[in-house]
């Protein structure tokens, strides 16, 4: 049996109650979406190195596309992966674009080592305010986020496209896309409110303090994509893509996509898990961290606390709306829709989910969440 407990977790000026499981007895559990703060750490690196799909996916299209040529690796992150992926190729110079000062310094020292440091410049910054002598062929970066875009990669690379980056020039990863299924929470963690272990705390304390204090930042579930029996009681619809980015094409951060899911199965309908598609290259399959185990797993967007009665047939009808933030590269999401359910009026339901975080316990979810007065 999952075990829930309440615990504290430290945020900028004061405690916060915190809904927290054990990590051993609890299959299904929650853990803060981190990519888009600067919170990376050895662990978190680690984890996407870890990640075959995503090392094969992208090694296999580095491969291909830089041999002979110029490379851009935004967000080369400690490990210098791509870039050093890029110079074994035979890239002819490749430019590694760090913005967290530690990991930077750890990519210059690994890629000395690696007898790189004449075929491989690391910058410190962020590549929208870098400048290169000539813009490059091929431009690698892996900044997609849970939500595809929700690590700022629409605002950056289009940047890129712009400025550093030659007209023909070949982008990896070509396209991504967020996903959304209906799900029903209670089937997921039957019984058992969700919350984070306790080796989770210091990711949500680090977000916290990256924002400024406490606020319903963005979860995601860990233990559903990868596990049928949980994805079967769970999921109650097919998927559908919104928030399409094509960093080949025309690459739009912003805008509105309306969506329609159509019940499968019977449950209640408590939210939404929302997850990514990426083709790292054109004519791969894509990655989909819905149904898939990779080192990306799918947001909670909480619509409704006790979880709406659905059946076969019933209909969630919304618009899913990325406007990007204050700071310009991350998107801030919206979702608004309606229930269509075979008896019954239309229920109108809805979700927000911003980068910097407008508010703290604002839904039944959340409040449970970080529970207190
Ligand atoms: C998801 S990690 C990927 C690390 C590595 N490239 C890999 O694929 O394993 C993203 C990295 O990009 C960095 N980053 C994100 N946006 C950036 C930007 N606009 N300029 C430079 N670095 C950026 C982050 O600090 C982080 O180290």
């Amino acid at each position: 049996m999952q075990r829930s407990y309440t615990a504290e977790i430290a945020a900028p000026g004061r405690k916060v109650p915190v809904r927290a499981c054990d990590f051993e007895s609890s299959p299904v559990f929650l853990f803060p979406s981190v990519g888009e703060y600067p919170v990376y750490d050895e662990v978190a690196y680690e984890v996407m190195i870890k990640d075959e799909r995503r090392m094969g996916a992208y090694a296999e299209a580095v491969r291909r596309y830089a041999p002979g040529r110029t490379v851009l690796d935004i967000g080369t992150g400690q490990d210098a992966v791509w870039a050093l992926a890029a110079a074994r190729a035979g890239a002819r110079h490749v430019w590694a674009v760090e913005v967290i000062p530690k990991s930077a310094r750890i990519a210059r020292a690994n890629i000395e080592r690696a007898g790189f440091a004449d075929r491989i410049t690391v910058v410190e910054g962020l590549s929208t305010d870098i400048e290169l002598p000539e813009p490059v062929e091929v431009c690698v970066s892996e900044i997609i986020g849970t939500l595809g875009g929700s690590e700022g990669a629409g605002s950056v690379l289009r940047d890129a496209r712009k400025r550093l980056v030659k007209p023909d020039g070949v982008f990896i990863p070509h396209r991504s896309a967020t996903t959304a299924v209906a799900l029903d929470l209670d089937g997921a963690s039957p019984g058992q409110p969700l919350g984070f272990p306790a080796i989770v705390f210091r990711y949500v304390e680090e977000v916290f303090a990256a924002v400024g204090r406490p606020f319903d930042l963005r979860v995601v579930l860990e233990g559903v994509q990868d596990n049928p029996k949980v994805r079967e009681r769970s999921y109650l619809s097919s998927s559908v893509e919104v928030e399409p980015l094509e960093f080949n094409g025309d690459l739009d951060p912003e805008g509105v996509d309306g969506a329609e899911l159509t019940f499968t199965g019977k449950g209640k309908f408590s939210g939404l898990a929302l997850g990514v598609r990426l083709w790292v290259a054109e004519d791969d399959e894509p990655i989909d961290s819905l149904v898939q185990s990779s080192n990306w797993t799918p947001v909670y967007a909480p619509l409704s606390g006790e979880g709406l009665p659905v059946r076969p047939g019933d209909r969630f009808e919304f618009d899913f709306t990325a406007t990007l933030s204050d700071d310009g590269v991350h998107p801030d999401y919206a979702l608004t829709g309606e229930l269509h359910r075979a008896d019954g009026p239309a229920v109108p339901l809805s979700w927000s989910s911003t980068h910097h975080g407008d508010g703290f316990r604002t839904t039944p979810f959340y409040r449970s969440l970080f529970p207190g007065p």
